[in-house]
């Protein structure tokens, strides 16, 4: 019998179809130009991101861990500070703290969302706390009400890291808007994303911008003679490459963003009933944006291991919570309890196949092979 095409957790291949001859033009103009960093295509693509977004400034930058420092420093977060992060998260969210001198204190997270639980956040205070650093996973917005009355209450500053939330919503308010700055990811992968590395920092703040400016280009004054540099900055410029093909794919990504809410929709309703805990849908203005469909899944191991062999890709965000990893000096792996819903997270969570040329027939072969399993097993 013929096998059935594979499905991938992912595909950039079949996204790539249907742009090249856009990114090949982007591509061309950038080179017949001869500007290749800081011109006009990072700054349409900074005025056009702005707008998509629904926030007020962006400031483009190297990449989403480059956009988490920035917006860090900009904050005013520095060495001996105290930064609240989830301890369920890639682990860049945390090294950037660490990157500036700072401590990520981990917190445990929200057993619906999987995003920072306010009440573990508050439990992680001391008298150190600079800010809070939610982050929106899997294209899950966090409790950002809860977290923004604990910041306000402390005086603590929030940026949100929003490397897997383009395009989310907040109880009708725009990811990256929330708190002071939010930071961006265009890793290849994620909704939005580079032919490389790039990223970009978001604030409502036109001072805390223009800090952001002058940090991702060496600390340079916007104003002011050149070579005359009266902070220490970085290097983490967009370059005019990834700008413009960033610009191609912008125009895409609001009905890219709601196809994979369709698909989470109908992984859902394929869904119901079977022994797994399945992500929010949303609703009442908040959107998540599905960068992942994440469902928690008893013997997820072997449930992987199933759909593998029928072709079908699965991927495990994330097997160990950041305080378990080595580099925190932390034995990997195990348990400590310290964070029960992030340990039981990193144990059963389970992506399936998400992206917007996915087709509904494919959601439904996945989700007939995760019946199967669950009826022989
Ligand atoms: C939650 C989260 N934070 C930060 C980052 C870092 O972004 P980048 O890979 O662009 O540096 C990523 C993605 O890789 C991420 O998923």
């Amino acid at each position: 019998m013929k096998q059935p095409a594979p499905i991938p957790l992912l595909s950039l291949k079949q996204q790539y179809k249907s742009l090249r001859p856009a990114m090949h033009a982007a591509a061309k103009r950038v080179l017949d130009s001869g500007v290749f960093i800081l011109g006009p295509e990072g700054r349409a693509f900074e005025a056009e991101f702005a707008k998509t977004q629904g926030v007020p400034h962006a400031v483009g930058m190297a990449s989403g861990t480059d956009a988490l420092v920035l917006s860090l420093k900009a904050v005013g977060v520095g060495p001996g500070d105290e930064v609240i992060v989830p301890t369920f998260t890639f682990i860049a969210t945390a090294t950037a703290v660490s990157t500036l001198g700072a401590t990520p204190v981990f917190a445990d997270v929200d057993a619906e969302t999987l995003t920072l639980s306010a009440e573990s956040a508050r439990r992680a205070l001391s008298p150190k706390t600079k800010a809070v650093l939610p982050v929106h996973l899997f294209g899950q917005p966090a409790d950002m009400d809860a977290l923004l009355a604990l910041s306000r209450e402390r005086g603590l500053k929030v940026v949100e890291d929003c490397a897997q939330a383009h395009m989310a919503r907040y109880k009708g308010r725009p990811a990256g808007a929330l708190g002071h700055v939010g930071a961006f990811s265009f890793y290849p992968s994620k909704n939005l994303g580079a032919a490389g590395d790039a990223g970009l920092a978001s604030t409502t703040d036109a001072a805390l911008a223009e800090t952001c400016l002058e940090l991702r280009n060496c600390g340079r004054p916007l104003k002011g003679a050149a070579y005359h540099h009266p902070r220490i900055g970085y290097n983490s410029r967009l370059d005019e490459l990834q700008a413009a093909l960033l610009r191609v794919k912008l125009k895409k990504l609001s009905f890219w963003t709601k196809r994979r809410q369709e698909l989470a929709a109908l992984y859902a309703k394929k869904l119901a009933g079977l022994p797994l805990r399945l992500p929010p849908l949303g609703g009442g203005g908040t959107a998540p944006v599905f960068h992942l469909f994440v469902v928690r899944a008893p013997r997820r191991d072997e449930l992987a291991a199933f759909l593998k062999e029928r072709g079908i890709g699965t991927g495990v965000y994330y097997p160990i919570p950041v305080h378990k990893q080595p580099a925190y000096a932390a034995p990997s792996g195990g348990e400590d309890g310290r964070f029960p819903v992030a340990e039981e997270a990193s144990r059963t969570a389970l992506a399936l196949p998400m992206f917007p040329e996915l087709t509904a027939k494919e959601v439904e072969r996945v989700c007939r092979a995760i019946r199967e399993f669950f009826a022989k097993n």
